[in-house]
């Protein structure tokens, strides 16, 4: 039975149940390639430090590279006693240069700085993954919005899901598109922070052999932007980075769930704004007539499970006394779920953003008189200067007089409006029927950010900006 890289004090074997319980390989096994990258530069920085020569050196990094080479060649076998990925590279190490030069790779190091800063690698390889796939859709959502047809659309904007007043499509595709840059830019942030490196910091008290040189060096070779990390006991405790990541992709859950909400409520028959392409949709075993958005249904439910991973992070936290715990181990799998689901997610939400075809005809003939109720105070305030408030409880009986006439609020004569408020007699009836018009409605919300074409083009200009400096 194959010895336990930490088993000197130990006499007895460990239970079987408790050795499945403990083990984290068939998880953690994914972290292989940071793991190395990690052992390398620890190698170089050992040898700097004269722990090991030269010779150990060249040797304990040449076979490094060859275990490298096993994982990559999908070559590498795990034998029972590689508890963690950690575990399982230094027995391998041993096994290929022999356990006089492996046996030294471990010199002042723990798995608890090693934990923390693999984890660390591979959460940057996601991000930048990451990162240009969100930039990517805010480029799709750019592009959308840019053509003549998504801001010639004009269809109902709602709140509390009811009629309200009417936007432009490309209006609404970019108030989501708005609020994916600001998770690119909270992505960004997070990272900025989490750029440090933990290793050198030991178990938890500090490097007995390394200074403050080879720290640096350290970090330098692993690419870490911030330099090392400033405390020993924070290093092997902080998850910090873990926890940011999952709370980021958690809001950036919402925030795709959102719009699929949105569009699974235009996609339907009753309201038939949008329709969806088919590569994005599946039918029912049932039912042969049907095309269901599964797509943006599962982005909605991914929203959930990316929520319950922050969830389990922070609560894992709260509990754990400083430095390292072994629950720290079940930090992983919610960070490698979050990334692999948001890098699916992001993915899907491209392909059903750019294969969305839309009808604006439809959306057109969704909009009612009634959302130029506003139109109708403003008018007073324009042109008549009366106060807002008053224009409004105008405004107000005019619906109510209009519903009592069984007509819409267009259908109400200058004199019927009249009645309501002295100042219509001073309009001619071109100048009430005039009103009634959808898209001058959406021309007068002309300022910065509003529903104009102007405005459109101003804003689609911005995003491209954004996207120029990101
Ligand atoms: N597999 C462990 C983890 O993921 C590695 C660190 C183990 N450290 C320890 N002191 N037992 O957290």
């Amino acid at each position: 039975k194959p010895a336990k890289l930490w088993g000197g004090a130990f006499g007895e074997a460990t239970d079987k149940t408790m050795e499945l319980f403990n083990d984290s390989l068939p998880f953690d096994k994914r972290l292989w390639a940071a793991d190395l990258a990690g052992s390398k530069a620890y190698a170089a920085a050992l040898t700097e430090a004269g722990v090991i020569d030269s010779d150990q050196s060249s040797k304990m990094r040449q076979g490094l590279s060859d275990v490298r080479k096993e994982w990559a060649d999908n070559k590498f076998v795990e034998i029972e006693g590689d508890e963690d990925i950690h575990t399982a590279n230094e027995r391998r190490l041993g096994d290929l240069v022999g356990t006089d030069i492996a046996g030294r790779l471990h010199t002042g190091r723990s798995r608890n700085d090693q934990v923390a800063t693999d984890l660390r690698l591979w959460l940057r390889a996601e991000v930048h993954a990451l990162r240009s796939l969100l930039r990517g859709l805010v480029e799709d959502a750019r592009d959308v919005a840019g053509s003549d047809e998504a801001q010639g659309a004009l269809m109902p904007g709602y709140t509390h899901l009811q009629r309200a007043q009417p936007v432009r499509y490309s209006h609404w595709l970019m108030s989501h598109a708005w609020a994916w840059t600001r998770d690119a830019e909270r992505l960004d942030a997070l990272w900025a922070r989490s750029d440090r490196c933990p290793l050198g910091s030991g178990a938890l008290a500090g490097h007995p052999f390394f200074d403050e040189e080879q720290r640096r060096k350290l970090s330098d070779a692993l690419k870490f932007g911030g330099g090392p990390t400033p405390n020993s006991m924070d290093s092997v405790s902080d998850r910090d980075f873990a926890v940011e990541f999952t709370q980021w992709a958690a809001l950036l859950g919402v925030h795709l769930s959102r719009w699929a909400e949105d569009l699974i409520i235009y996609g339907t028959k009753e309201f038939a704004f949008v329709s969806f392409g088919q590569r994005y949709s599946t039918g029912s075993s049932l039912m042969p007539q049907k095309r269901n958005p599964d797509a943006l249904e599962l982005l909605r439910g991914k929203a959930a499970r990316l929520a319950g991973h922050q969830a389990t992070l922070t609560s894992l936290l709260a509990s754990c006394p400083s430095a390292y715990n072994k629950d720290l181990q079940e930090d992983k799998e919610p960070v490698f779920d979050a990334a692999h689901q948001l890098r699916v997610a992001l993915e899907v939400a491209r392909g059903v953003l750019t294969t969305t075809e839309i009808h604006p005809e439809r959306m057109r003939s969704a909009l009612e008189p009634a959302m130029l109720a506003t139109d109708l105070a403003e008018h007073l305030v324009r042109k008549h200067n009366v106060p807002f408030r008053e224009t409004h409880h105008v405004a107000g009986a005019a619906v109510r007089l209009a519903e009592k006439e069984n007509t819409s609020l267009a259908g109400l004569s200058k004199a019927q409006l009249a009645t309501l408020h002295p100042a219509f007699e001073n309009d001619s009836d071109a100048d009430v029927a005039a009103l009634w018009d959808f898209d001058r409605s959406a021309e007068s919300r002309d300022a910065q950010g509003g529903t104009s074409i102007r405005a459109q083009k101003e804003q689609v200009a911005a995003l491209s900006a954004w996207l120029a400096r990101t």
